[in-house]
């Protein structure tokens, strides 16, 4: 029978893992559950840093980007010894059940440790890549797009204005999730993403053959993973004589508070969280598919996600 529960994130930050968070611990307070919340991931439960938290712990901070617990890569983790050292904690502390709020790195990890020392995970997907595999949105997806967004429309008065080329870099290092929901919604002429080969030629043959109708500029959105916006911007000054300038928008997407759709997420999930720990169920994420809260093995979860590319790439052609 579940006793006590520990919480804890992992990876990169998302914006709305600290909703998550508050629903997980009060939705376990309301099931009499005790909850403690893990310091820096994988490294708390190693590091036995970890403390109880009761109704107020989790006050304020449903509004606050980033996590209260922090989060980490840990490398430790990946390793025997450091496993043993987590299980150790596991144990000492009574812990019945974890839930690794994350994206599927996070869910790797959660399922060799699970699987291996018989501790109950549950996982909550939360990644501003999306790239969760089984989930339709991850908490924090939202959120940066939205903040990726807003900053893409403020370049494009300086695109309009000035007749300019800019590359916009948006995060995603091994998936172009973020690059084509933003190049799409800020109507952005050309995306590069890791998953298809960038074709600089045929850009830059577009980019020249609007020029010479009297298109005069253009927003191109990179992602992390095909490529530099720099090289990019180099290659397309060199390649069509046009001012092109790079700006890459990095971990400013990573920050800020979540939207509505990020918060609510959180909280949803963070109770399926709980109760599905309650019920027994292990091994598996906790998303949103098909408009509902789903729970997806982390067998599944943790497979490379396929994205359809080809129709959202012709439609933001057609729109261009
Ligand atoms: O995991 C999300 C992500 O934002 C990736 O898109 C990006 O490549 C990576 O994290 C950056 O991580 P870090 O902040 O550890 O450099």
């Amino acid at each position: 029978m579940m006793k006590r529960i520990a919480v804890l994130t992992t990876g990169g930050d998302a914006p709305g893992m600290n909703p998550a968070i508050r629903s997980v611990v009060r939705c376990g307070l309301a099931n009499n559950l005790e909850v403690m919340g893990v310091t820096r991931g994988w490294w708390g439960l190693i590091n036995e840093d970890l403390k109880t938290m009761d109704h107020r712990s989790v006050s304020g901070i449903i509004s606050q980007g980033g996590t209260v617990l922090k989060t980490a890569r840990c490398a430790e983790f990946t390793t025997e010894e450091g496993q043993a050292r987590a299980f150790n904690t596991v144990k000492k502390f009574g812990i019945d059940g974890l839930v690794v709020i994350g994206g599927n790195g996070s869910f790797f990890a959660a399922h060799k440790f699970g699987t291996k020392y018989n501790v109950p995970c549950i996982g909550i997907a939360a990644s501003i890549d999306n790239d969760v595999n089984g989930v339709d949105v991850t908490i924090g997806y939202d959120t940066a797009i939205n903040t990726a967004l807003s900053a893409i429309d403020n370049i494009r008065d300086t695109a309009t204005s000035m007749e300019r080329i800019f590359v916009v870099e948006v995060m995603g290092r091994d998936c172009g999730i973020i690059a084509l929901a933003v190049a799409l919604a800020g109507g952005c002429e050309d995306v590069f993403i890791p998953e298809r080969p960038v074709d600089l030629e045929a850009s830059c043959h577009n980019i020249v053959q609007g020029n010479l109708i009297g298109k005069a500029s253009w927003i191109i959105v990179a992602a992390e993973g095909a490529g530099k916006a720099e090289d990019f911007a180099k290659r397309i000054t060199e390649m069509t004589s046009l001012e092109t300038r790079a700006i890459t928008l990095g971990h400013i997407q990573r920050g800020g508070r979540p939207t509505a759709f990020s918060r609510d997420l959180a909280l949803k999930l963070g109770k399926a969280a709980v109760d599905a720990l309650i019920a027994g169920e292990k091994d598996k994420a906790m998303g949103f598919t098909g408009g509902k809260v789903v729970s997806v093995d982390f067998e599944i979860a943790t497979k490379k996600k396929v994205i359809n590319t080809d129709d959202i790439l012709k439609l933001i052609k057609t729109l261009t």
